[in-house]
């Protein structure tokens, strides 16, 4: 995996050992590289420049709830990339990140109303609306401060797609996007408020999309659609393609991003708008580890459990969607192996990272990496069972940054408050 690489028997984040890390920040600590990071997106970019026209080349705004700290999201920001955001919060970083707000994008079924205001006076590039009444309240909102806002309308194909039955979002009876009819209701209502213009159609179908298939049904739903709505008179010149790119995990075969270059070329491109991609996953996912250390070695008559100093609490995605993450051991790389079940201390049998896994012997105190889980890792973790969060490090060459401090049991603490009068 590239910024990955073995030395001396130990695995290293390009030129800094895991090890290292360890002894100076701790553990648990979810760890990325930054070569990682601009490889993966120069891919990604290289290979639409290589396929799609110049004039047609996507906007590529990076969804940042899937890895959104400030130093990631500058550092995308420095590669030239764009943003898509689904929360004021989200707004809030990007903008401490650097991104001018006329290249971001705002999704989400539910936009609130200070969100809305917010974003309008920010001055985003668009807004994708999924539902009529969305529409309607960025109306009265934008009417209210005299803003104007751009707005495409985001269609749900009604197709299955996405590593996860909770991850996939084009299915009919999913809460995203307006069916064909509502997009037409859409664009007609949309042509009687003042402070809209509704500029195009948004699709995105699921995340960690492995068949290139997929992504052509739901492209082919699109150029009928555009016809006809411009038939009737609307303006088309945008459209959101949106996201789903997968990331190897284990052993899977990669969508080749060059095919779905190619459909995006056929289907999209001579529909001629503007293109706008929504990359995750793809951009951050393999660029981090969870870097945890062994607590306990518990051997059972059944099983030999690993039990690590990270949770479910740290890296929820096994828990939450049976997620497969490779693990290995930091040191000692080529020792003999052992069959694990590997733990963490939440009290719950769901706190586990992998079940019956080949991992090379380890011993209490030893370091273990959870890999690609530099998407949806961080972001999705929590304080249950009052666990602080863990601290993120960004290493760059033979340099490394604490780009997140680890959180303190008293910052935790803090947020509670003692009625007065239980005390009274
Ligand atoms: N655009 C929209 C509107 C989205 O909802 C998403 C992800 C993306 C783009 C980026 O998708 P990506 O390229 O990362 O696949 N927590 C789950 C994934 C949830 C995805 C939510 N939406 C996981 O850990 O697998």
């Amino acid at each position: 995996m590239t910024g990955y690489n073995e030395k001396n028997n130990c695995l290293y984040v390009e030129n800094i050992s895991l090890e290292q890390i360890a002894k100076e920040v701790g553990t648990p600590t979810y760890v990325y590289s930054t070569e990682n990071i601009r490889n993966q997106y120069e891919k990604l970019q290289n290979t639409m420049r290589n396929v799609l026209p110049a004039d047609h080349q996507p906007m590529l705004c990076y969804a940042c709830k899937a890895n959104s700290n400030i130093a990631i999201l500058s550092y995308l920001h420095s590669l030239g990339s764009n943003l898509e955001i689904v929360s004021k919060g989200e707004l809030h970083r990007g903008l401490k990140a650097g991104f001018d707000p006329s290249k971001i994008v705002s999704t989400g079924v539910g936009k609130q109303k200070d969100e809305i205001t917010e974003l309008l006076n920010a001055g985003i590039h668009q807004f994708n609306i999924e539902s009529l009444p969305e529409l309607e309240q960025i109306q009265k909102v934008a009417n209210e401060i005299d803003k104007f806002a751009n707005v495409v309308f985001r269609l749900n194909p009604d197709i299955s797609g996405g590593g996860h039955n909770k991850i996939s979002t084009g299915r009919k009876c999913d809460k995203f996007g307006l069916s064909r009819n509502a997009v037409f209701k859409a664009f007609a209502m949309a042509k009687n408020m003042s402070n809209i213009n509704a500029t195009g159609l948004s699709i995105h179908i699921g995340s960690q999309i492995f068949e290139v298939e997929t992504f052509k049904t739901a492209f082919k739903k699109l150029p009928a659609l555009v016809s006809d709505l411009r038939n009737e008179g609307h303006t088309i010149e945008c459209l959101d393609i949106g996201g789903g790119f997968p990331i190897v995990y284990d052993n899977e075969q990669l969508l080749d991003l060059k095919a779905y270059a190619q459909w995006v070329n056929d289907i999209i491109v001579p529909l001629d708008t503007k293109i706008i991609m929504e990359p995750g996953r793809y951009l951050v996912g393999n660029a981090g580890v969870l870097l945890s250390k062994v607590l306990y070695v518990k051997e059972t008559e059944e099983k030999n459990f690993l039990v690590l100093d990270a949770a479910m609490n740290d890296l929820i995605r096994p828990t939450l969607y049976d997620a497969y993450h490779e693990i290995e051991a930091v040191q000692n790389r080529n020792a003999s192996s052992k069959t694990y079940d590997v733990v963490g201390p939440v009290c719950e049998t769901g706190d586990t990272f992998a079940i019956n896994r080949d991992i090379s012997e380890m011993s209490a105190g030893d370091l273990a990496v959870i890999k690609s889980a530099g998407a949806y890792g961080f972001c999705m973790a929590s304080n249950y069972n009052t666990r602080p969060l863990p601290a993120e490090i960004m290493v760059n060459g033979s340099n490394y940054e604490v780009i997140r401090k680890r959180q303190t049991i008293e910052e935790i603490l803090n947020m509670d408050i003692i009625p007065e009068w239980i005390n009274s």
